[in-house]
């Protein structure tokens, strides 16, 4: 998953395009490049291997690369290793057209055959290159590009995000999407392509979300978006309801540590207005279900990747305890791929904090193209998922830049187990239940900022694990899926392997990795299963495993089995999660800080994959 930006306007180009891939850097960053036309109507290229910081430090004299039209690129690798040659822009044989993609190709290899057979010299081993020597052949017959990029789509399978600009139509950027976003941006006698809003949003808040098929033709005074067939499409200019400020780091080292720290805010965002004190239930009114059509639910599916599917598991067990509605939670990639059964009545549910989630949102189709009913739970407004979807809940957390998912991931949960209530009061959940339910949820943001108040503590503690090669995240029900949640954050940041199980399960096999050198994290708040997991704490023990216990302020009994204990507030056992994550967090994030690791752009991984 790449991120592309354009820019047609007065303006000199280079460093708006420049500091707009900067800002989509978390989607990629293995190496870079842009093309502007510059004032002579040349077509200039330039392209580097690693961070964009890389491109800025060899940037020609900007003199040399001046013009008010351009493209840019940073990159995730799919097709084609991380080298200067695979870089993005890519530029057919005569060197005039040039072309960035966020997707996949998939049927490059036969345009490949083709193309060269016809004598086309293909430099890179990447999927992307086919399509621009693909457009130079039709532009050599139409000399339109607008017409030439729609024939040479029409050869296309995959997904695609693309700009192109030629140094033979010097005035025109064309863009295009299909299955990886494409943001068209109206600024004051200037306009924007881009992946992401972040991009663009220091010049404007007038957006249209591009959907696919559709293709804008951009020149320095109009646009015309139209389909492949040359339709013309009359699209609705959207506002973003953000600033910049949300994707600034603050006085923050990290965007990991500023959302980690955003938690209380952002909890509170997610409730917010939904809550309804007299009926002590709640109300998700995106979801356009009548109380009829909550009440008929029999069962629910939820699908998502990643942590949003640590989200998911987390909603399974709230559901069902407190709904008494099953639940199944799916692995989106798995799901697309499985035939899976939707039987009636079984609204399917899609988490994605970015919505763009390739995996996910081919899971989406399955599941309408199987007659079911899909609802998106997404913090990305005007995202495909939350645009492809029958209803749905945004999470309203902001935007999150760190690629290591913590906010988006608290104001999932808080949404579904609000899902629960609803779906619980619809049935024979108890108004006492609810009224305490509110009551509780209101103070989990004061909760959240208590465990917050430790983080120093928590930074101590993180020492001990930075030397570690493994570690091991044990929790029982719904604390579980926080295990999971806890170790893919140390893996993905810290590159510690790490792994969550359900504690008693230890004895069937895990147990065996238990020594002196073993860090395992507990979570073992003071609940109905307490007892249960002190005794799967002193298996631990007893095999000089080294202990570190997320335990409810006040427990004294846990320190004898523990090196490390870290306190949460107490609050009900169905928004425990909501606590239990938040020293997960910090512990993964200072040992990766303290490990010297690039925290918010850890090696091989992007913020949203829009590729599968
Ligand atoms: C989480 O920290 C990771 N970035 C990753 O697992 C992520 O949750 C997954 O890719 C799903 O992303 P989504 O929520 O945007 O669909």
């Amino acid at each position: 998953m790449c991120g592309i930006v354009g820019y047609i306007g007065h303006r000199k180009v280079t460093p708006i395009i420049v500091e707009g891939i900067k800002r989509l850097e978390y989607r990629g960053y293995d190496s870079s490049g842009l093309a502007i036309i510059d004032k002579n109507g040349e077509l200039k290229i330039h392209k580097k291997l690693g961070k964009i910081i890389e491109l800025e430090r060899t940037l020609p004299a900007p003199s040399e690369l001046e013009g008010t039209l351009g493209i840019a690129h940073t990159r995730w690798a799919t097709h084609g290793k991380p080298t200067e040659v695979n870089a993005h822009p890519h530029t057919c044989c005569h060197g005039k057209i040039a072309v960035v993609h966020n997707g996949i190709i998939e049927n490059y290899r036969n345009l490949r055959k083709k193309l060269e057979s016809e004598n086309h010299t293909i430099k890179s081993e990447t999927d992307t290159e086919i399509l621009v020597h693909l457009i130079e052949h039709f532009e050599h017959e139409t000399k339109d590009l607008t017409a030439a990029v729609q024939q040479a789509l029409k050869l296309v399978e995959g997904t695609y995000g693309i700009a192109v600009i030629s140094s033979d139509h010097p005035r025109k950027i064309v863009a295009a999407r299909k299955g990886s976003p494409l943001i068209f941006g109206i600024g004051r006698d200037e306009f924007f392509v881009t992946s992401d809003v972040s991009a663009i949003i220091i010049h404007t808040k007038r957006v249209i979300y591009l959907k696919d098929d559709e293709i804008v033709t951009i020149e320095p005074d109009h646009f015309e978006i139209t389909t492949l067939d040359n339709k013309v499409v009359k699209a609705k200019i959207s506002e973003v309801d953000w600033d910049v400020s949300s994707i600034e780091k603050g006085e923050f080292k990290h965007f990991m540590l500023k959302e980690i720290f955003e938690q209380p805010v952002s909890v509170e965002n997610a409730f917010r207005g939904r809550l309804v004190s007299e009926l002590s239930s709640v109300r998700l009114g995106g979801l356009n279900m009548t109380g009829e059509e909550l009440r008929s639910i029999e069962r629910l599916q939820i699908v998502a990747c990643g942590t949003s599917w640590h989200a998911a598991l987390i909603g399974k067990y709230i559901i069902e305890n407190i709904a008494r509605v099953p639940v199944e939670v799916e692995y989106a990639s798995e799901y697309r791929y499985r035939n899976p059964i939707v039987p009636p009545h079984t609204p399917v549910f899609f988490i994605s904090q970015s919505g763009e989630t390739a995996d996910t949102l081919a899971a989406l189709y399955k599941a309408k193209a199987k007659g079911a009913l899909a609802y998106g739970i997404t913090n990305t407004i005007g995202s495909t998922i939350a645009r492809e979807s029958d209803g749905g809940v945004y999470i309203h957390a902001g935007a999150e830049i760190g690629v290591a998912s913590t906010k988006a991931f608290t104001s999932q949960v808080t949404i579904l187990t609000l899902l629960a209530v609803l779906l619980g009061r619809m049935r024979n959940l108890a108004p006492t239940f609810g009224a305490a339910f509110i009551k509780e949820l209101q103070k989990i943001p004061q909760k959240i900022q208590q465990i917050l108040d430790d983080n120093d503590k928590i930074l101590e503690i993180a020492k001990t694990l930075v030397a570690s090669k493994n570690a091991l995240y044990l929790g029982r029900g719904v604390n579980f899926p926080v295990a999971l949640e806890g170790a893919l954050k140390l893996k993905e940041i810290s590159y510690i392997h790490a792994e969550g199980y359900p504690a008693a399960e230890m004895k069937h096999g895990p147990i065996a990795l238990i020594d002196e050198n073993m860090p395992v994290v507990a979570i073992a708040p003071d609940d109905v299963i307490y007892d249960k997991i002190i005794s799967n704490l002193q298996e631990v023990k007893a095999r000089n495993g080294r202990i570190i216990s997320i335990a409810t302020e006040g427990d004294k009994r846990i320190i004898e089995h523990s090196e490390n204990v870290i306190y949460i507030p107490k609050t009900m056992q169905t928004l425990q999660p909501l606590l239990s994550v938040i020293p997960l967090q910090l512990l993964a994030y200072h040992v990766a800080n303290l490990r010297g690791l690039d925290v918010d752009q850890p090696r091989n991984l992007a913020k949203s994959v829009t590729v599968e």
